[in-house]
């Protein structure tokens, strides 16, 4: 009896002992199975940023390790991102499996503050419903007049005389604020009826652009977390950026519900405005104000980070530049035969007419080249709401981020042949001189299937009008501030654009 009561504490210790191996060796299996701990070698050059030492851009590397990639998918485990630059994938997310590739939390969480129930930020049927009625809208051919004549205004009246004031004087002239100036301008007139005068001579600095633009490069940041919970702890403690950011988001909406405000006071039936149209289906003022700041947000760098990339590469390529204004001048015919006598008594002369825009099939083709170059928007994620398996036999967990990268796709010498990486707006044209269009999941620089970019037709109309009116006028000598050829240095944020600006000194041309 003595002996077996001496054994007890003996097997209780064992069987503690044991209990806790199983513990600790589930525990060490756990953590191991953490992305975060995901030491392999595309994770560890993320996490030291190693990748750096031979790129530029964490897009460049990832586009290096995108073509070297057998499937053209890759997966950084410790963001749990998978990154595919393969079309038939980006097919598979944007339409056929449409519904199982939402936005999802995770993004919704990081623009909510700022964009709120707004179209960008929607899914299911908040999305459906502003989707229909935004593109009644867009696709009408009242508003497509309407922002046709506010561009060729912001075109003849502000963006033309600050060059000419400018021109010869020898100064630098940073063409990115220029264009960003521009862009916000148009999209605020066009959004909510609003003209913030960006662009006025003087380049005044304006509250709303500040902190619109704070607003959207921090909501940003917050995506470059580690972990969701350091901004989510910020923004509960209300410190650092999440304080700037509060202060920011603020005065974009006190503006925008003023606007609305005033609006309804002076009634919004005679306008022409966007936000004056959905006013006739909406009540609710503070869903009024997310629909339209999603509007700003979607219009206004997207289109100046096209503008600018296409002074950049135009810099580098003057046959394209000799292309272009061959083509305006062999279409400006008609255009001069009908206002000969406007253009010679105006000192700035006019902007060509819409049809005349739609006819340069070159500028067109050059526009759509500059963007498989340097997509406004870079890349674009999406969260699988159900385990899946991609086209390429990639198996994709349920809560996986799945991004489609444009930036890489447009480089891809699988699609684009050998000379991917040179400007060459000749590969957009059929045998006839006419613009060819390429598939949408090969070219999702507008995204594609369902939630395609609303907006296509406006930023196209926007970027030729600058391009032609100032390409017909103008100089541009970039003095771009490294010896880059193709890839300029990016500053990180939801659409592309160049560190250090594009400055330029502009001459008039002959
Ligand atoms: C060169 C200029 C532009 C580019 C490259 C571009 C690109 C894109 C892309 C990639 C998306 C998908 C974003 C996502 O779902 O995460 C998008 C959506 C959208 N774009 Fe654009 N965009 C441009 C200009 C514009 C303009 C000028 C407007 C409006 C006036 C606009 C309105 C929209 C809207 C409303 C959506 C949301 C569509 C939806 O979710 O159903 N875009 N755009």
């Amino acid at each position: 009896m003595e002996e077996i009561s001496q054994m007890i504490p003996f097997f209780s210790n064992l069987v503690i002992f044991f209990l806790c191996t199983i513990l600790l060796i589930l525990l060490m299996r756990w953590w191991a199975s953490r992305p975060w701990l995901c030491t392999c070698k595309i994770c560890t050059a993320y996490l030291t940023s190693s990748w750096s030492e031979d790129f530029d851009n964490i897009v460049d590397w990832y586009t290096h390790l995108l073509r070297e990639s057998p499937t053209r998918t890759i997966h950084i485990h410790v963001l749990r991102n998978t990154i595919t630059a393969n079309s038939d994938n980006v097919e598979h997310m944007l339409k056929t499996k449409f519904d199982n590739y939402p936005k999802g939390k995770p993004f919704s969480s990081i623009l909510g503050d700022l964009l709120g129930r707004g179209i960008f930020n929607a899914d299911g049927h908040s999305w459906s419903f502003q989707r229909k009625m935004a593109s009644l809208e867009l696709g009408s051919l009242s508003v497509r007049s309407y922002a046709y004549q506010i561009v060729s205004h912001e075109v003849r009246h502000r963006l033309l005389p600050l060059l000419d004031s400018v021109s010869g004087d020898g100064k630098l002239l940073d063409l990115q604020d220029v264009f960003r100036r521009f862009s916000f301008d148009t999209i605020c007139k066009i959004s909510f009826g609003l003209d913030p005068g960006c662009l006025e001579l003087t380049l005044p600095i304006s509250e709303f652009a500040k902190a619109f633009d704070m607003a959207s490069r921090l909501s940003a940041k917050r995506a470059t977390s580690v972990s969701p919970w350091v901004w989510k702890l910020k923004r509960i403690l209300n410190i650092g950026s999440e304080k700037e950011l509060k202060r920011a988001i603020g005065m974009v909406n006190e503006l925008a519900r003023e606007v609305i405000k005033q609006r309804r006071k002076l009634g919004f039936s005679g306008n022409q405005d966007l936000l004056s149209r959905f006013m006739g289906s909406i009540d609710d003022d503070a869903y009024l104000s997310d629909i339209v700041v999603s509007f700003l947000l979607a219009g206004r760098d997207t289109v100046s980070s096209g503008i600018t990339s296409f002074f950049f590469l135009l810099s580098k390529y003057p046959e394209v530049e000799a292309a272009i204004i061959a083509e305006i001048r062999a279409n400006m015919v008609g255009e001069d035969s009908h206002r000969g006598e406007d253009l010679e008594r105006e000192a700035v002369p006019a902007v060509l007419t819409y049809n005349h825009l739609r006819q340069l099939q070159y500028v067109h083709a050059a526009l759509y080249e500059c963007m498989r170059l340097h997509p406004p928007v870079q890349f674009d994620s999406k969260f699988a709401l159900e385990d899946d398996v991609l086209p390429d036999g990639t198996f994709v967990k349920k809560g996986t981020r799945v991004t489609y990268h444009q930036y890489a796709m447009g480089r891809m010498e699988h699609t684009w042949g050998e000379t991917s990486n040179e400007f060459d707006p000749k590969r957009w044209l059929d045998d006839n001189g006419k613009f060819a269009p390429a598939n949408p999941y090969k070219f999702p620089v507008f995204q594609g299937g369902q939630r395609v970019c609303l907006g296509k037709e406006m930023a196209l109309m926007e970027m030729k009008s600058v391009v032609v009116s100032i390409v017909k006028q103008f100089k541009i000598d970039v003095f771009a501030n490294s010896d880059y050829h193709q890839s300029p240095k990016f500053i990180s944020g939801l659409t592309a654009s160049l560190h250090g600006g594009l400055p330029a000194k502009i001459r008039k041309r002959n």
